[in-house]
């Protein structure tokens, strides 16, 4: 394993900010000790916290949307230091909805994609994420989305659906969805699992009408369960609004439900339907 502070995508830490801070005043003159002592401090709460890496590992063997082969060999060294190059330099091929990544909302509406909603267009501030696991034995229903004021409500007026459904109140904007698809491990299997729990269109609409979420985190390939034609619709209710936005592929192994702030930064991709992302959570 390696460490955190190595591991992660720098930009996104407070200590690198600070670092970042302490460079420029270096090029002014020294280092002051009061710029020590922010370090120091810095450093002190940032190894207070705990980090868990909700990224899958880009690997041959990663499942891939529909495919029985995975992503297979996706990258290659064009030079190499021992056939005398310079340096490694290897270039990679992705599809740009592979492993954990995020989606555009130009990803199923071509009036969108054309208006420019790819990924540049995505905000994603750091807030607080919630991660909550789902029953286990049903996709992700408008059943499970019925929150606050109804469950506030004796539970004998409702099915026993409705009594397990997802507490999940009005001001909540980030939710990360821990399904049956982590217990079945499926972002491990090569061969593409079409049977994997996901939103339902009911899901889907109930979000969007009655709830405040902007970020969905799902922990397979896809945001929507597989017939195609939910597929399409669960992505057009989703994306329409233009600012929710489905992170999927998450590895949520180590997520136990709680509150977390949670950072995905994907790259800016110019036209980018969707784009891998790097996602960490801090406790
Ligand atoms: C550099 O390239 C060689 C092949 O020429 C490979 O064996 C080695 O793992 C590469 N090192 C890194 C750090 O990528
Ligand atoms: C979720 O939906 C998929 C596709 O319809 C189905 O194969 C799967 O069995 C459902 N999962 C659960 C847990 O009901
Ligand atoms: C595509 O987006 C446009 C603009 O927001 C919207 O009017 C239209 O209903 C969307 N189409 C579908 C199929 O979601």
């Amino acid at each position: 394993m390696t460490n955190h502070n190595t591991s992660l995508f720098c930009p996104l830490l407070p200590l690198a900010a600070v670092l970042a801070l302490v460079s420029v005043t270096s090029v002014a003159g020294a280092v002051s000790p009061s710029d020590l002592q922010k370090i120091m401090e810095e450093e002190r709460n940032y190894m207070k916290k705990k980090v868990i890496d909700i990224c899958h590992k880009y690997v041959p063997d990663l499942p891939a949307y529909g495919s029985n082969n995975g992503l297979g060999n996706f990258i290659k060294l064009e030079t190499s230091i021992k056939l005398g190059g310079l340096s490694n330099y290897s270039v990679f091929k992705l599809a740009t909805h592979s492993g954990t990544h995020v989606d555009a909302p130009g990803h199923f509406n071509q009036t969108l994609f054309e208006s420019g909603y790819d990924v540049v267009t995505l905000h994603l501030p750091a807030l607080n994420v919630l991660v909550v696991d789902t029953p286990r034995d049903k996709n992700i229903t408008d059943m499970f989305l019925i929150f606050g004021i109804i469950s506030c409500l004796p539970t004998y007026l409702f099915s026993s659906d409705i009594k397990r459904s997802l507490n999940i109140p009005r001001g909540v904007k980030r939710v990360l969805f821990r399904t049956l698809n982590t217990d079945r491990r499926l972002m491990y299997k090569k061969e593409f699992e079409s049977s994997y729990a996901a939103f339902t269109s009911d899901g889907a609409e109930y979000l969007v009408q009655n709830t405040d979420i902007k970020l969905i985190g799902v922990d397979y390939l896809s945001v929507a369960i597989n017939p195609k034609e939910e597929l399409v619709k669960v992505h057009q209710l989703l994306l329409d609004p233009k600012d929710i936005i489905p992170v999927e592929g998450l590895n949520l192994d180590d997520a136990v439900p709680g509150v977390y702030t949670i950072h995905c930064v994907p790259l800016r991709l110019v036209h980018g339907d969707g784009s891998p992302t790097r996602c960490i959570l801090f406790q």
